[in-house]
């Protein structure tokens, strides 16, 4: 694709805005951007990219990962970076409200990243941004129980990665264990899935924890395979990655974790020997009881390689929200 014709990308909020085209660019960018930044002459060339923009991190939900991985992307490309990771330490404990304050973050910053606990306050502050004269880019690293499109992103690039012999993801059998129906994550990569050929989605949960009909709805208007079940041993030696998310006890209202099965759904050695000696094993981490960490020293397991893999992706994306990746030859 001619760079005059590569999509433009503003606020990210959702990853149904993005295409197969838009994932295959940020994967190529991605890489070329981790080469780059191995040099030191490359690593100075990209932290004169952006040194006249700044960010605003408001993580108000807790996260060690995106804030870091997001923090540190800026920091590459010489964004500075300004954050609230408390709104007790804001003037939203004035009354100010929400809307005020998002307003109030982008008179001082030309793109705001956020993780909130609710739903849909990224999509609020965009159309906020949509209505003023300084609008600047809002970026969603992560919105309730909803979506969490930046971690699908480099979810993404670290598929086409594990994949890379195996003629990439198209074709392949992706599972997803744990609890699909508050994991973000899982429902964010299941809507990234939707751009790919051929590929079959099997959702391994108790039927309490199982994907939600707004998740299988829109695969099946795709087009896209999918099954659901209750039985880790049964499916894991058709996977060729297994995708492991843990168990979002900070959504409890009534103790519900308490009904989940560590012991049916844990991967750990005993599991290793099911998968295919080419398969791939993801988590988003953190993680609890469900992933052992003696899965960590086995070859297939690339969720350390995952979370480095997301700054990286987060540089690209910030590359593209920017309009500056054109200053990079990358195919
Ligand atoms: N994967 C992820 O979103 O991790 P954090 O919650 O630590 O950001």
């Amino acid at each position: 694709m001619s760079p005059d014709h590569r999509q433009r990308i503003f606020h990210v909020l959702d990853p149904r805005q993005f295409s197969r085209a838009d994932l295959d660019e940020l994967c190529r960018l991605t890489t070329r951007v981790r080469g780059l930044a191995k040099t030191k002459e490359g690593a100075r060339m990209l932290q004169t990219m952006l040194p006249h923009k700044r960010a605003m991190l408001y993580f108000t939900q807790p996260s060690t990962r995106t804030f870091l991985s997001f923090n540190n992307a800026c920091h590459v490309l010489g964004i500075r970076t300004s954050e609230i990771r408390d709104p007790a330490t804001s003037s939203e404990v004035k009354g100010e409200s929400f809307e005020d304050s998002i307003r109030t973050f982008s008179s001082y910053v030309d793109i705001i990243i956020m993780r909130t606990w609710g739903e849909g306050m990224a999509r609020t502050s965009a159309d906020l941004m949509d209505r003023i004269r300084r609008r600047i880019p809002i970026v969603n690293a992560g919105s309730g129980k909803d979506q969490h499109p930046t971690q699908a992103l480099l979810d993404i690039y670290t598929l086409e990665r594990s994949f890379e012999q195996q003629g990439g993801i198209d074709g392949k059998v992706i599972g997803f264990m744990g609890d699909l129906k508050r994991g973000r994550t899982v429902r964010s990569l299941a809507h990234l899935m939707e751009n790919y050929t051929g590929v079959r989605l099997v959702f391994i949960a108790p039927d309490a924890f199982q994907i939600d009909a707004a998740i299988t709805d829109a695969l099946a208007a795709r087009g896209i395979a999918f099954e659901k079940s209750d039985d880790l041993h049964d499916r894991l030696p058709e996977l060729d990655a297994i995708y492991i998310t843990r168990l979002q006890t900070e959504y409890d209202t009534a103790s519900e974790s308490g009904g989940f099965d560590h012991t049916r759904f844990h991967f750990g050695p005993r599991e290793l020997g099911m998968l295919k000696r080419e398969g791939t094993i993801m988590h988003p981490l953190p993680r609890g009881p469900e992933l052992d960490p003696a899965v960590d020293a086995d070859p297939r397991a690339v969720y350390w390689r995952q979370e480095r893999n997301g700054m990286w992706m987060r540089v690209a994306l910030l590359m593209k929200i920017f309009a500056v990746e054109g200053e990079v030859d990358f195919g």
